[in-house]
């Protein structure tokens, strides 16, 4: 791993990813691929960004030939593939866009990664590896009591974006078997933590409790889903680029499962205990329960024992702490939360999610 073409790293989880790499190798480069959407953002790497190992290019995953330069100039050997359209109530208001980026965007990844590392009969570049980040929202929806899914659990994706997810899954295991494309996958669980953008459920949360507006619960927040500090998440990716088997997928997961609403809740006794004479303490009483997300999956849980097992991971950070660290993040960021605030992209989507709820 020495040349690692990172996409969707000015994303939430790929910023914190190239944060991660640069911490922990020194002999590295790390190009960043990224188109820049509603969700790109480059302050979230301004301390890294005149870092003589980092190195960022405007582009698009759908556009084969900026691909396939950015894949030959700068000599990748390995692909870390987390580009995405990521929110799964946009994918509801406007799947199209999901397909396209998701779907038809791994699979222009794939096919540069093919005509850049495999040579005619088949002889592969040495060290090469396509990494793709994906997500357990492939596996459907748990009813009470039924097992957490493991590697080996059938795909139900449920909405339009995990459909995409498991759409692009497939195609990188199609690429591994038809042509022998070095590949791994992992499938991780919700993640929480520096830099998420702030129109997914924990950020909206501390942001809007902050300012004594409603905190939004769609449908009776019974929901459940496994909550992973995204550090643990980049350690677990790092680990599997390093040791993971060809060909291989693990899951990750934090070893939680609370409701949606335990998690709102906590963040506003959070709030309540190292703001107390905020002015809108006890923050609990601005839980405003609103109308549902259509198909909303019940229940999401892990089994994490593969990785466990195989390469030695667990997560390392506590649900407690980590989401105290995040609303402290959030808390010291002010300028990073506001540039994103003021744009009108942003202001027309929460009006587009929450307004008719
Ligand atoms: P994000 O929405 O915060 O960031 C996505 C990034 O991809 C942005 O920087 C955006 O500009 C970039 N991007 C989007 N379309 C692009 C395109 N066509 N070409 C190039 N760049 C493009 O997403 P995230 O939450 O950081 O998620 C990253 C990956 O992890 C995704 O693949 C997602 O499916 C997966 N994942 C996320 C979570 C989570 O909880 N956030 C959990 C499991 C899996
Ligand atoms: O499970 C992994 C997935 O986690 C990733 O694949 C996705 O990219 C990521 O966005 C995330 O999807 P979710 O839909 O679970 O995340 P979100 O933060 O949007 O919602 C978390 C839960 O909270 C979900 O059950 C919906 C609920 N929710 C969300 C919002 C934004 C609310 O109750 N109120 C809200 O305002």
């Amino acid at each position: 791993m020495k040349n690692v073409l990172v996409t969707g790293g000015a994303g939430f989880i790929g910023s914190n990813f190239i944060h991660y790499l640069l911490q922990t190798e020194s002999d590295i480069k790390v190009v960043n691929y990224d188109a820049l959407t509603y969700a790109g953002n480059l302050d979230s790497l301004a301390d890294v960004a005149d870092d003589p190992r980092y190195h960022f290019i405007h582009g698009n995953i759908c556009d084969e030939a900026q691909v396939n330069s950015a894949l030959k100039e700068r000599q990748i050997d390995t692909i870390v593939h987390f580009a995405a359209e990521s929110h799964v109530d946009r994918s509801i208001l406007g799947p199209r866009q999901f397909i396209e980026t998701n779907v038809l965007g791994t699979f222009t990844m794939l096919e540069a990664a093919r005509a850049y590392w495999i040579k005619e009969k088949g002889q592969l570049l040495d060290r090469v590896r396509f990494h793709h980040v994906s997500t357990d929202e492939v596996f459907g929806s748990l009813k009470p009591g039924e097992p957490a899914w493991t590697e080996q659990t059938p795909y139900a994706p449920n909405s339009p974006y995990a459909a995409s997810k498991a759409s692009s899954d497939h195609l990188v295991r199609a690429y591994g078997h038809t042509y022998g494309l070095p590949y791994t996958i992992t499938n991780c669980s919700n993640n929480y933590g520096p830099y998420q953008f702030p129109e997914k459920l924990i950020p909206v949360i501390i942001l809007n409790a902050l300012e004594g507006k409603p905190l939004p619960v769609y449908g009776d927040g019974q929901q459940i889903r496994d909550w992973l500090h995204v550090e643990d998440h980049c350690e677990a990716i790092h680990l599997v680029l390093k040791k993971g088997e060809n060909g291989s997928t693990y899951n990750i997961g934090g070893e939680n499962q609370p409701a949606n609403l335990t998690i709102v809740e906590t963040i506003c006794d959070i709030l309540d205990e190292i703001q107390p004479n905020a002015a809108y303490v006890p923050h609990r009483r601005l839980i405003q329960f609103v109308t549902d997300r259509p198909g909303h999956d019940r229940r999401y849980d892990m089994d994490t024992h593969k990785i466990s097992a195989e390469l030695g991971w667990r997560p390392r950070h506590t649900l407690k702490q980590g989401l105290l660290d995040t609303v402290q993040w959030y808390l010291s960021h002010p300028e990073w939360v506001a540039a994103i605030r003021q744009k009108q992209e942003y202001k027309g989507w929460m009006d587009a999610n929450y307004k008719s709820r």
